[in-house]
């Protein structure tokens, strides 16, 4: 079964549940928007319940109780482990969710049977399904009722033998980070190789555990019962609600239903793996190529650019560490292309934004390859000259990083095939005070927003940049993020996402189109709505910026529907685009890498 058949599959079959039929979300952006700060920042969405937290912990889903979701994920915890057969920077994870509304018993009885269903579901072989069960301790108690409730479906089918096992918090507790909703959980794994009771060779399962278990037997599917609350890592009472969280790998998913080993084997992977296998013979390596172009591929697509900090530096890695794993230590533009190509291809019927985007990631991964390229050289020597020292002090990790741009699992990879001491730790400590003191500095960089907002010329420059924001999407594309707004009664700055200087062609569409809806003399408008209504009207927001239950919207344009440009927006504006003048882009000049400056006047 293709890959996209089991997506299709998984959706159909919780959208159709008889009595009990799921809403059906569409992925969010790989890119966190922790609006109302409850979980830890992390930079990207791990799981699919995450852009769901506020629901768990008891907020309304306008959507309803049941949901289902097919979301992209970035776990770089795992980055050590690419290259094995089961481990993936990105993944797509098959998520059902009950809002306190269904408990164990239909989640269970449903993962069961899309699982081994063959009409509606994936019609795996209930003989070599194993589950696991929390076995208890001082949080929460023995999950008696899940163990019940397994033991009676695999009574009921006739599937013999030893099938559940009691597992502690450490594989059987799930929460994201060490704020949030979290819960004991009941996994389900298969057996990629056959059903253990019935092979001739007469194995002992003891044997057998011991042997072969971790190679042959994948965790598919995990049933998390979300009733706890976790704050600051230790648990604090029970939700408001109960819910369940359930999620399943679609890349092991369809490892398991392709009959494959190695994720890098099913169709998601076919025609990468065969770029990648002209980039360098090393299997491993080749691995480690097309899991990394193929996260940082839907990290760009969501708007990361690479940079030495935050997300932007994660990219930066991925992206370098690929390259460096290619025998050249260098991308091609044709290589970018073919690659970006062939994920395009790959992704088109579940992500055609991947294909609308393409010449956008192909830049931003050419570029960032173009300048890698230009410091390789120079760090390898560099290199050199700090090993004949004997070992690699934090401090020169730290320069190779800073100054060569090396990406530290490059610099770990060079010092164990020199056979050199690192001091991994050390970096890491390094890196963070190195973090805090970047964020401090950009949340400088980016404070200031109005200067006064009394003045009226201050008003003038807001709308401005609303519609100069509008403008951009509309010229350039849809990736134009807005990255920093400071607006003085002399002139307004607008930061943003893009990886090339524009063109006096673009420049000029641009503020010909903010003339033309100046003299359009449209209104300037604001409702209030709930952050969900708002969310719904497609209006312009910034990732990561905080967001009250409430939610203000300005729209210049007649009706919001019909908005030329839409915002959420504390205000204040002008009433009418009539009032601005002459809008002309005085400067367009980049701020840091893939983030652009516009500086601009109303003349
Ligand atoms: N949140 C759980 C996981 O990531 C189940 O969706 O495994």
């Amino acid at each position: 079964m293709k890959s996209h058949e089991i997506r299709s599959r998984f959706i159909e079959f919780f959208k159709n549940r008889p009595g009990a039929e799921h809403a059906v979300l569409p992925s969010a952006s790989l890119v966190t928007s922790d609006e109302k700060g409850i979980t830890n920042s992390t930079l990207f969405n791990t799981a699919g319940m995450q852009p769901l937290v506020p629901f768990l912990l008891g907020e309304t889903h306008p959507e309803g109780t049941r949901l289902a979701s097919v979301q992209k994920c970035v776990r770089t915890v795992d980055i050590d482990d690419i290259g094995d057969n089961t481990h993936a920077t990105f993944f797509e994870m098959l998520g059902n969710w009950s809002l306190g509304d269904y408990w164990k018993k239909e989640s269970i009885e449903w993962s069961y049977e899309f699982l081994t269903n063959k009409e509606h579901g994936l019609g795996l072989d209930p003989r070599r399904l194993y589950v696991t069960v929390f076995e208890g301790d001082e949080n929460a108690p023995r999950d008696e009722v899940a163990y019940d409730i397994w033991k009676d479906i695999f009574a009921r089918e006739g599937v013999v033998g030893e099938r559940i096992y009691f597992m502690g918090a450490k594989s059987n507790w799930w929460s994201a980070g060490d704020n949030g909703p979290c819960g004991p959980d009941t996994e389900m794994f298969y057996d990629l190789v056959g059903n253990i009771e019935e092979m001739s060779e007469g194995m002992s399962k003891d044997a057998y555990i011991e042997a072969d278990a971790e190679q042959r037997v994948v965790e598919v599917w995990n049933n998390v019962f979300m009733e706890y609350l976790k704050r600051d890592g230790a648990i604090v009472g029970k939700l408001p609600q109960r819910n369940v969280d359930t999620g399943a790998g679609l890349e092991r998913l369809t490892m398991t239903m392709q009959g494959k080993r190695s994720i890098f084997e099913t169709d998601l992977f076919t025609d990468l793996m065969k770029l990648a296998a002209e980039l360098t013979s090393d299997e491993k390596s080749q691995r480690i190529i097309a899991d990394h172009m193929r996260t940082a591929t839907f990290m760009i697509a969501d708007g990361v650019v690479p940079s030495n900090t935050d997300r932007g530096y994660i990219l930066r890695r991925l992206l370098r560490r690929a390259i460096f794993h290619t025998t050249a230590k260098h991308l091609s533009s044709e290589h970018v292309s073919e690659l970006v190509e062939s994920i395009a291809r790959t992704y088109h019927d579940s992500y055609p934004e991947l294909t609308a985007k393409q010449g956008i990631i192909k830049q931003v991964i050419d570029d960032e390859a173009a300048k890698f390229k230009k410091t390789l050289a120079d760090g390898l020597k560099q290199f050199e000259k700090i090993s004949t020292g004997g070992g690699i002090s934090s401090k020169d990790a730290f320069v190779l990083f800073s100054t060569y741009g090396f990406p530290i699992e490059m610099t770990v990879e060079l010092a164990r095939v020199h056979n050199i001491a690192i001091d991994r730790a050390g970096f890491d400590a390094e890196f963070a005070e190195h973090q805090t003191l970047s964020r401090a500095g950009s949340e400088q960089k980016f404070k200031g927003g109005l200067a006064d907002s009394n003045d009226p010329k201050v008003l003038q420059y807001h709308t401005a940049t609303h519609l100069l924001h509008q403008a951009l999407h509309d010229v350039l594309g849809d990736h134009v993020e807005q990255k920093g707004s400071n607006i003085t009664p002399e002139r307004l700055r607008f930061d943003f996402a893009h990886p090339t200087k524009m063109t006096d062609e673009e420049k000029k569409r641009v503020e010909d189109i903010v003339n033309e809806k100046i003299a359009a003399a449209l209104p300037m408008q604001h409702v209030t709505l709930s952050k969900a209504e708002a969310e719904k009207t497609g209006a312009r927001h910034l990732f990561n910026e905080k967001y009250g239950d409430e939610v203000s919207i300005y729209f210049i344009g007649n009706t919001l529907d019909a908005a030329y440009s839409k915002e959420f927006c504390g205000g204040p504006h002008v009433k009418n685009t009539s009032e601005l003048g002459r809008f002309k882009i005085q400067k367009e000049e980049a701020v840091s890498a893939g983030v652009r400056r516009i500086k601009a006047i109303l003349e």
